[in-house]
């Protein structure tokens, strides 16, 4: 009797999987780099016009949407209880310079799809169900990532910093989320922090952005665990100069620095043994960038990451050590080792795992439990809520690049499962 129950419902959901590719489409679009690239950068002209189309899309599915001040958007759907905590969805749109277009877009279009679902099908939830949009799970425009969710997460430090934080070009963060309608009338951030216990569950859709489930033929990954990022920033100073009348014994060449570091890094990395721990250099900036003139300054940023935390704080260390060591020995100025950020790993919970299983088995698709190397709004709403992930598999794990590509039957798979996943949870 209940069995049958469950299976006239699963049964029941259906996906718009065509109007979902042509809002993933639309929504590439609204990008400063030329197509298949996005890039979508925090409080831009391009940012906003996505923001207005994720609230219409909201909107349209009978959402009642709320925008906090540094513009994380909220869409409800009131539930049966509508006194009892919600639970929540939902994931980024803003896009790092030249990637694609499914990073984070799968977790909010495919959310806001998941609601049209749940509804065409009749369901009433007893909890409220939210659907989430992130601001800034990238890090790009103000060096600090998941921006939204960690200020959800009541991070104060954050709250504060973010007060005398400016990007490339010097625009402050306040007035960056001025020019994007929010942050208005006050510089205090701190009412875009939530209670611990605002919501029962949230659940992340997402590209697995890895090869795994793609490479063994599974069409969902239920995440147990996300990896623990860290990131560092670092300047050298030298006194530049002349590129050919210096010579070569009178330099102190803060590039070559920044080359040596950067090298340092990889090497520590390997040392640790694990294939889990990662670092990168994904940003070297030399001053004054002329091919004639010796850089008399560098800027590097380094990511590193991984599951065990004290062997990527090992990393973080022995980078310091080199940081210290390599400016000694090239008789340059370490004027800057600054951790932005040294996050933890997040466990999922059981409840929302146990959801996510029993949503793909009941909708007979393959799944497998795995561990999330890539970090996610997630991470930080685990903090404030019971948190889990549901994984959807990506063309050979690409990500983070224009190649970036789910399959239509992929993503309404994914749909479904959190779908269907939201609906149990929302009953609990
Ligand atoms: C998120 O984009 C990450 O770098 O993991
Ligand atoms: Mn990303
Ligand atoms: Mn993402
Ligand atoms: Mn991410």
């Amino acid at each position: 009797e209940s069995n049958s129950l469950i299976s006239d419902f699963v049964s029941s959901l259906s996906v718009e999987t065509q109007t979902l590719q042509n809002q993933i489409d639309e929504l590439s679009t609204f990008s400063d780099s030329p197509a298949p690239s996005v890039t979508r950068i925090l409080y831009s002209e391009k940012d906003v016009l996505a923001r207005r189309y994720i609230k219409n899309l909201m909107g349209l599915a009978g959402l009642s949407v709320r925008e906090d001040a540094v513009g994380n958007i909220f869409g409800r759907w009131i539930g049966d209880e509508p006194e009892l905590p919600p639970v929540a969805t939902g994931s980024h749109i803003d896009a790092i310079p030249y990637s694609g277009k499914y990073d984070g877009v799968i977790g909010v279009l495919g959310a806001i799809e998941a609601i049209n679902v749940l509804k065409r099908s009749g369901f009433k939830p007893k909890r409220s169900l939210e659907v989430i949009m992130f601001t800034s799970e990238e890090p790009t425009r103000f060096g600090i990532s998941c921006l939204g969710s960690r200020l959800l997460a009541g991070i104060e430090t954050l709250a504060n910093n973010l007060k005398s934080t400016v990007d490339g070009q010097n625009i402050s963060f306040l007035d960056a989320a001025r020019s994007a309608g929010y942050a208005n009338d006050q510089d205090d951030l701190s009412s875009v922090f939530l209670k611990k216990g605002s919501y029962s569950a949230f659940i992340e859709l997402h590209i697995e952005q890895g090869p795994i489930l793609e490479e063994e033929g599974i069409s969902i990954g239920v995440v147990t665990a996300i990896a623990a990022p860290a990131s560092i920033t670092v300047d050298f100073e030298g006194n530049g100069g002349h590129a050919g009348a210096a010579l070569m014994p009178t330099r102190n060449d803060a590039g070559l620095a920044a080359a040596e570091l950067a090298l340092a890094v990889e090497k520590h990395v390997l040392e640790s043994g694990s294939i889990d721990t990662v670092g990168t250099v994904g940003i070297l900036e030399l001053h004054p960038g002329a091919i004639n003139s010796i850089p008399s300054r560098s800027h590097l940023e380094i990511d590193t990451r991984d599951i065990d935390e004290k062997r990527r704080n090992t990393v973080i260390e022995k980078t310091h050590q080199s940081a210290t060591t390599i400016a000694n020995k090239r008789r340059v100025k370490l004027s800057e080792f600054k951790i932005i950020n040294q996050d933890p790993p997040a466990l999922s919970d059981k409840l929302i795992i146990e959801a996510a299983e029993a949503a793909s088995k009941e909708l007979n698709l393959t799944y497998k439990k795995m561990i999330s190397r890539a970090y996610h709004d997630s991470l930080f709403m685990a903090r404030i809520s019971p948190m889990g992930m549901i994984f959807i598999p990506c063309y050979k794990g690409y990500s983070h690049k224009p190649e970036e590509f789910s399959s239509r039957e992929d993503i309404t798979n994914g749909v479904k499962v959190l779908a269907l996943a939201l609906a149990k949870l929302s009953l609990n």
